[in-house]
């Protein structure tokens, strides 16, 4: 099979356009998506047509999937996709309307972090709802000298931002859900398992401290990193269409959506998601 990689921009992100992910993907295949994977960080797969179980199928190619904490927002009869809409029934929302309100890496504060996450656009709104996409490997390297310093060798607490009081989102977690996803501790600085390269792992929704530093110190530190992470030189904005799947790489991604229309009662923006599971960060 042939497909062609055409880049989104200087910071991260590649196309690629003349792939079929509703029919299965040979060896050789896979092995050029894994490395354009490796190369830009986040792919884009225009035009698809794909089921839940095309998406699965997918996303099972690099590993076993791992769950978000809201289990009551999965797709019926499909527990691997997470349904991430601005559409109600009954009065309630069918999924997450608000996943990424900060910028974060998907289920950071898991032991076992996500390696990759896919997102199918089946409905978009006509304007607004983009995701930004920001290169953590370039934002480490670009990291001020008393920054790295700072940090070098530290790890952090890392807290599920909807399993913490301080913030808000329009669909919380249940009791049963926030006991199940307790902190955790990861580096501040990781190392990618298969290229080696260091990047910022802490992010704004999930890092809620730095070990062993007094709060004062460690909230400035942090929204010091934070506000270095979100330079416009490291993103890429993803406008979507109906048929994308970006499949994004967690280990040295972080991403943020825009929810400034979604009190808006016609603005509609329906997904599925994915998230395939990685390792503990080191
Ligand atoms: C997410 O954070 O997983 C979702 C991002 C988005 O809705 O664009």
């Amino acid at each position: 099979m042939t497909f062609e990689i055409r880049p989104l921009g200087d910071a991260l992100g590649a196309e690629i356009i003349g792939l079929d992910l509703s029919a299965p993907v040979d060896e050789s295949t896979f092995a050029k998506v894994h490395q354009a994977h490796l190369d830009h960080l986040v792919l884009v797969f225009r035009d698809q047509r794909l089921d839940p179980q095309h998406q699965i199928d997918f996303s099972r190619r690099f590993g076993p999937l791992d769950h978000h904490p809201s289990d009551d927002a999965v797709l019926p009869d499909f527990p691997d996709v997470l349904v991430l809409s601005t559409k109600r029934e009954n009065g309630k929302y069918i999924g997450l309307p608000d996943a990424g309100p900060m910028w974060h890496s998907d289920l950071a504060y898991r032991k076992q972090t996500a390696l990759g996450t896919t997102l199918y656009a089946l409905e978009t709104p006509d304007s607004g709802g983009d995701t930004r996409f920001a290169n953590m490997y370039k934002a480490y390297e670009a990291l001020p000298k008393n920054l790295k310093d700072a940090v070098a060798g530290k790890r952090a607490v890392f807290l599920a931002g909807r399993n913490n009081a301080n913030r808000s989102f329009k669909r919380t977690l249940n009791q049963t859900q926030r006991d199940a996803t307790p902190a955790t501790g990861h580096p501040v600085i990781r190392t990618h398992p298969e290229t080696g390269r260091k990047s910022i792992f802490v992010s704004a929704q999930h890092t809620i401290a730095i070990e062993d530093m007094p709060e004062g110190e460690s909230a400035e530190l942090l929204a010091a990193i934070f506000a270095h992470a979100a330079q416009d030189e490291f993103v890429y904005t993803h406008k979507w269409r109906v048929g994308d799947l970006t499949f994004w790489d967690n280990r040295c991604v972080q991403h943020i959506a825009d929810l400034s229309r979604i009190d808006d009662p016609t603005y509609i923006r329906h997904m599925h998601r994915t998230t395939i599971e990685g390792d503990a960060p080191f």
